[in-house]
């Protein structure tokens, strides 16, 4: 797992998955101040911070935290709320097997803020996509995507409590997708 915040989105998966259809191996982080790394530690899943300043470039940090994920036995990368994009090293290290989270119907408001452009867009239904993860910006192909009509919507908060849950079943669900070998092929592969 890669986070960078809060963890409610790792936390539902120690609460459903783990120990279950799948195990949480190990979690890393590219900031030491996130709450997600005390999620971990009170499950007992190792847990290591690789901040960008601690290495010489962005590449050099990303190869070295495959190689600790990697070493733990990771076969899936589930990012969750990780808020960098990844270098093509790390990628073509887990190849068709890093998942991200995004709180918006991709391809419609990718990046950051997410809710906030949909707010400002006006949008009436709003929704939770996760998909995978490739060099760009929540450009990757779509696995599951759930919605969720919310004509009066005016607040972060609002629209945030109504996606929180569907992510939180979502994300557990691809792990499992991934577990029984479900995981939608890549049409341009092979
Ligand atoms: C979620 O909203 C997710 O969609 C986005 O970052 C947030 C992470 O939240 N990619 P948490 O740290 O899992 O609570």
């Amino acid at each position: 797992m890669l986070v960078s915040g809060t963890g409610t989105n790792l936390q539902a998966l120690l609460d459903t998955v783990h120990e279950r259809e799948a195990q949480v191996v190990a979690v890393a982080s590219n900031a030491a101040a996130a709450p997600a790394l005390q999620r971990a530690e009170e499950r007992g899943v190792p847990s290591a911070v690789f901040a960008r300043g601690d290495y010489a470039d962005r590449r050099e940090r990303d190869v070295a935290m495959a190689g600790w994920l990697a070493e733990r036995g990771a076969r899936l990368v589930v990012l969750a709320g990780y808020m960098e994009l990844l270098r093509p090293d790390f990628l073509s290290r887990f190849p068709d097997a890093v998942i991200n989270v995004h709180p918006s119907l991709l391809p419609a408001f990718p990046g950051i803020d997410a809710i906030g452009q949909a707010l400002a867009y006006g949008v009436k239904v709003f929704g939770v996509t996760v998909h995978f993860v490739d060099e760009g910006v929540d450009t990757g192909r779509v696995i599951l995507q759930r919605a969720v009509e919310l004509p009066a919507a005016r607040d972060q908060d609002e629209v945030l409590s109504a996606l929180r849950p569907l992510e939180h079943s979502l994300l557990p669900e691809a792990v499992r997708m991934f577990a029984r070998g479900e995981l939608p092929a890549d049409p341009g592969a092979g």
